[in-house]
């Protein structure tokens, strides 16, 4: 019987690997209308995690249930159809679950890659898939950044941060990373390319920190993370300064969430706050994947990635990915 990993329990505060387990589950029939994947690649996304406690569930997706399938992006190949527009042999990209096969029926960010000869199947799961095209709508969509303006990202090392990072630099912005470790701010400065990054280890004094690193202040934050960071970045803002609110990673597993306590800030540096959802951007998903796949092309960006084999290690890659412990985009690849 086919594989998938479900919740086996809901999340207590820190995401733990027995909170999944792995199940047998029976193979889907398909009807028509409706037509199989074999899920080739699961993305590690940490947004997932909100709709994992127990009580989720929003105006955007309902709460994961106890013993289904993990909701997840996933990349996968048509194997059996019985819908005119999924072909056998299709490469898809869906929002479905961690499970090793699944029958879709084409909605729910369903849709066929036009791949690339020599581009590898990953790329298309970080770069040129949703994480980057998050990127992309957050930094160029949302924040408009201008030549020479300073840009701070936070969750620097994950997957969103490193694009949003090389796409800033890019276009000609200083870029401030923030992350966790000491480890991980060299290799964001030496390997993907910030100016300069800040890490909890080394200065856990953030404000003092941006300081430090920019006196003059902010003018573009592009926020992963949320809470006591945010509220510190708001502090240091420049006039007419742009916050994107990506996501909240640290409010994720929070018991109560941090209030924003930095908000006259905005009236008084003409600032403005804004959050966007990726997936209401879809119809400008193709000419943005072919704006990533051209400077991917001129080398002007870099992928990085970090890959577990098997489904059996999807609940360590989640957890690791939660904890800061995996650098870039977080896959899950299946035979
Ligand atoms: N709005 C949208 O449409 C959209 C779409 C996709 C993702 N997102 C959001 O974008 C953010 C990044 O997602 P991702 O999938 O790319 O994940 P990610 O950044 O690859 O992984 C999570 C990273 O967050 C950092 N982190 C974890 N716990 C933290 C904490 N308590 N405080 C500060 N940093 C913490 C760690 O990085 P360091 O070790 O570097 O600190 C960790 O590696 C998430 O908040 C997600 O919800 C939003």
């Amino acid at each position: 019987m086919p594989k998938a990993v479900v919740l086996a329990r809901y999340p207590q505060g820190e995401i733990a690997e027995e909170d999944f387990a792995v199940a047998e589950v029976p193979m889907p029939a398909v009807e028509e209308g409706f037509f199989l994947i074999k899920n080739r690649l699961f993305s590690l996304d940490a947004g997932f995690r909100a709709w994992m406690n127990e009580g989720a569930g929003d105006n955007y997706l309902e709460g994961m249930k106890l013993n289904e399938p993990v909701q997840s992006i996933v990349l996968g190949e048509v194997i059996e159809s019985r819908h005119p527009d999924y072909p056998v042999g299709a490469i898809v990209n869906a929002r479905t679950a961690w499970e090793e096969f699944s029958v879709l029926d084409g909605s729910d960010l369903t849709s066929i890659l036009e791949t690339t000869p020599g581009v590898p199947l990953h790329e298309y799961m970080s770069t040129l898939g949703p994480t980057g095209v998050t990127a992309w709508i957050g930094l160029m969509e949302v924040g408009k950044p201008q030549r020479g303006d300073t840009v701070v990202v936070s969750a620097a090392g994950g997957a969103v941060g490193t694009v949003v990072g090389q796409l800033a630099k890019a276009e000609g912005c200083y870029t401030v990373g923030l992350t966790s470790s000491a480890a991980k701010a060299k290799w964001l400065v030496e390997e993907v390319g910030y100016d300069a990054a800040i890490s909890r280890e080394e200065s856990p004094d953030l404000d003092a920190a941006l300081k430090q690193a920019l006196p003059e202040g902010i003018d573009l934050f592009f926020d992963n993370v949320g809470g006591a960071a945010l509220n510190t970045v708001m502090g240091q803002l420049r006039e007419n300064a742009r916050l994107v609110l990506c996501g909240a990673i640290s409010q994720y597993e929070a018991e109560a969430p941090d209030p924003v306590t930095n908000c006259w800030e905005l009236i008084t540096k003409r600032a403005r706050m804004e959050g966007f959802m990726f997936s209401d951007y879809i119809d400008q998903f193709p000419a943005i994947m072919d704006d990533l796949g051209r400077r991917l092309k001129k080398g002007e960006l870099k992928g990085f990635d970090q890959q577990y084999h098997g489904i059996e290690k999807t609940p360590q890659a989640f957890c690791d990915m939660m904890h800061g412990n995996a650098r870039g985009k977080c896959l899950v690849t299946l035979d």
